[in-house]
């Protein structure tokens, strides 16, 4: 089992050692409640590398701070207009617009911040990890698959396409989650992790566009309004049934790249595991 709830409160210290302001007080509302998937996959590899997890602790801070502000960022009325993020009012509606843009400014700047100042890595894996930062949540990933995903519309968007856009957009962060524990352990096999995430972001796009359909807003937390904004999302593309045969074909992908995987995969499976029953 992994040790979630050490990590939630090496979160909450973090984030009580801030400067008492409103942005850090917008920080920790918006910092609680998430899922934490791309932290468990962080621990998960690096558990199976042989590691303690909470070697990577500052590193999976990092990377969720990103993930925040790049949630912050997508709800804004510029974006996708949603009120609802986290299972609570979206941050510009809890707090007010210009409050969510600075606070995901700073939730993305000081992410840089954690890392540089790490009591837990020597410089070399701070560059590695700085590097895939900025590489995977910019213009090699997230951003990139932002602008993609605001300028293609449900109507003008097919398969290639919408691979293009989720592994930019998802697979962005979850390459840098593959990649942390690589870092960490001192291996150079950036292409095998890179697709790894890669892989695991495919599968988590297609099911949080396949819930759109099949949940409701209660349970997942948050507005499912992609449809509504005629959002080009992988039902632009595929029937339910095929979105749903598709990710089982995804899982089964996956499956066979671990067989080459270098670590012990139990526990990065076991992760899988809920992410296939979620
Ligand atoms: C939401 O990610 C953004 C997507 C890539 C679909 P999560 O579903 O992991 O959201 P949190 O972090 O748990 O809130
Ligand atoms: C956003 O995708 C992924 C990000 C990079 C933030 P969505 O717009 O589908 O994410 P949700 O559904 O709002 O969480
Ligand atoms: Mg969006
Ligand atoms: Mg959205
Ligand atoms: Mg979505």
């Amino acid at each position: 089992m992994m040790k979630m709830n050490d990590f939630e409160t090496h979160i909450s210290n973090y984030l009580k050692r801030q400067r008492p302001c409103l942005i850090s007080d917008a920080m920790a509302y918006a910092m609680e409640g998430g899922k934490r998937f791309r932290p468990r996959i962080i621990f998960a590899i690096t558990k199976g590398m042989g590691f303690d997890e909470n070697i990577a602790y500052d590193a999976a801070l990092a990377l969720e701070m990103i993930q925040t502000y790049s949630l912050i960022h997508d709800d804004l009325p510029a974006m996708d207009n949603d009120d609802m993020r986290r299972g609570k009012p979206s941050l510009h509606k809890a707090f007010r617009e210009d409050i969510a843009i600075l606070t995901g400014d700073q939730l993305l700047t000081d992410a840089f911040r954690v890392i540089s100042e790490s009591k837990d890595y020597d410089d070399s894996v701070k560059i590695n990890i700085i590097r895939a930062l900025s590489t995977y949540a910019g213009s090699d990933g997230m951003i990139y698959g932002q602008l993609l995903d605001v300028t293609a519309d449900d109507e003008h968007i097919d398969k290639k396409k919408l691979e293009e856009i989720q592994d930019n957009k998802t697979g962005g962060l979850f390459k840098i989650s593959c990649l942390i524990p690589m870092y960490i352990r001192k291996e150079k096999n950036e292409a095998y992790y890179t697709k790894l995430g890669s892989l695991i972001g495919r599968i988590f796009q297609n099911q949080d566009d396949l819930f759109d359909q099949i949940k409701t807003e209660q349970e997942m937390g948050k507005n499912l309004s992609d449809a509504k904004n005629n959002k080009g999302t992988a039902l632009s593309v595929y029937s339910l049934q095929e979105l749903k045969d598709l990710i089982d074909e995804e899982f089964a992908r996956l499956d066979r790249y671990l067989e080459e995987a270098t670590f012990d995969t139990s526990y990065l499976k076991d992760i899988l595991k809920k992410l296939k029953e979620r």
